[in-house]
């Protein structure tokens, strides 16, 4: 329900949603980032610093766009706490009777805070005796009153059913959090202040993505009538690929797979033709050259490719480039994302499709 909320002049609650990301992110980081130690400040976790200290591992639950966001996380917890993470859907994990394990932090993640499968996996953790967090939008719902502390996103109501802004803030939470708990592990000063300066130019950056929206309206009419995208990245680019393939099977109905960058040889390059282009996330990071020998790869065999990334490549190497601004590397994935909502969201108009309220799907499941 909408309530008080409208579309503010957008045509959708969608792009309004998309629209927001400056502020939204900023209001995720409002009064959490301490310029002084370079530090978060999170103090809705409820855990001292021998608590914050004592777990081995980090293992992070949720469903559709949230488990994506959670795999972002995973990363960023891995780079910068050194702690071992990992995502998965809250509903697999719940249907197989994992071990929960003392030394573990369990993070749920739900904007509504009401997605059945997410709550009866928290549920389950703590009638285990795990320790669980959530990383939530909803103030008051159904699973931040069951978790023993958290983060809020505080990105306001989502109204679209596809997950955009709270998408972005989540993996923003997991930075902050990566960020807390790296601090109290090895994470040096200079890290710190390097991720803590980086954070404090997204909301810009953002606002620079959305400049490019009509760049971003043709190429959705170009691609949009093909039965079939392709969706590949590597490591930091996996689960953006991931995130815009769904975004894109949600609200536009095209067929869309996500495949890490390195599997497509191992079969899907068998789809790969004048018929199914590739968007390819290729940030500019360590792997760039692996990235760009794929591209040549998808080419040659006549498949069409739409690159995200940071500049152009110097060969002729893509179709379509979108340059997004570079953030640091570990940042890196929020920023990526935000070009493939614009990207599904023109799709779905130029197929004209039901925006923000795609056939079939809820904007919560609060059922089995
Ligand atoms: C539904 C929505 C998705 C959303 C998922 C999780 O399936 O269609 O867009 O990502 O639920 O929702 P949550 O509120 O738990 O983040």
């Amino acid at each position: 329900d909408a309530g008080h909320y409208d579309t503010g002049g957008y045509e959708h609650y969608l792009l309004k949603e998309i629209s927001e990301q400056p502020e939204t992110v900023a209001r995720t980081m409002s009064g959490r980032l301490d310029e002084r130690f370079h530090i978060a400040h999170l103090g809705g976790l409820n855990m001292d610093a021998r608590e914050t200290r004592s777990f081995r591992r980090v293992k992070i639950i949720g469903c559709g766009s949230a488990y994506y966001s959670g795999q972002i996380g995973a990363q960023l917890i891995e780079e910068l706490a050194r702690i071992p993470a990992d995502a998965e859907p809250a509903s697999e994990f719940r249907y197989r009777n994992p071990v929960v394990d003392p030394d573990t932090l369990y993070v749920a993640i739900s904007q509504s805070g009401e997605t059945y499968d997410t709550l009866a996996a928290v549920q389950e953790l703590k009638r285990k005796g795990g320790r669980v967090i959530g990383i939530v939008n909803a103030v008051g719902s159904a699973i931040a009153r069951e978790v023993d502390g958290g983060v809020y996103l505080h990105a306001g109501p989502e109204v679209s059913v596809a997950s955009t802004k709270a998408f972005t803030s989540t993996a923003l939470a997991f930075a902050l959090l990566a960020l807390h708990f790296g601090r109290v592990h090895d994470l040096s000063p200079a890290d710190g202040r390097r991720i803590v300066e980086g954070l404090r130019r997204l909301p810009a950056q953002i606002e620079e993505i959305l400049t490019q929206n009509d760049k971003i309206a043709e190429l959705a009419q170009k691609y949009a009538p093909y039965p079939s995208m392709m969706f590949v990245g590597r490591v930091r680019g996996y689960p953006v690929a991931r995130e815009g393939a769904q975004k894109l099977k949600e609200i536009s109905y095209v067929h869309a797979e996500a495949y890490p960058a390195s599997e497509l040889k191992h079969g899907p390059l068998a789809l790969i033709g004048p018929e199914m282009p590739t968007v390819a996330i290729v940030p500019d990071d360590e792997l760039l050259d692996k990235n760009l020998t794929t591209l040549g790869e998808i080419r040659a065999r006549g498949g069409q490719v739409l690159m995200v990334g940071h500049r152009e490549p110097d060969e002729k190497l893509a179709d379509d480039v979108i340059v997004v601004p570079k953030n640091e590397i570990e940042l890196d994935p929020i920023l990526l994302t935000i070009p493939l909502q614009l990207l599904a969201y023109h799709a779905a108009v130029a197929l004209g499709r039901d925006v923000d309220k795609p056939r079939n799907l809820a904007k919560s499941v609060t059922v089995e």
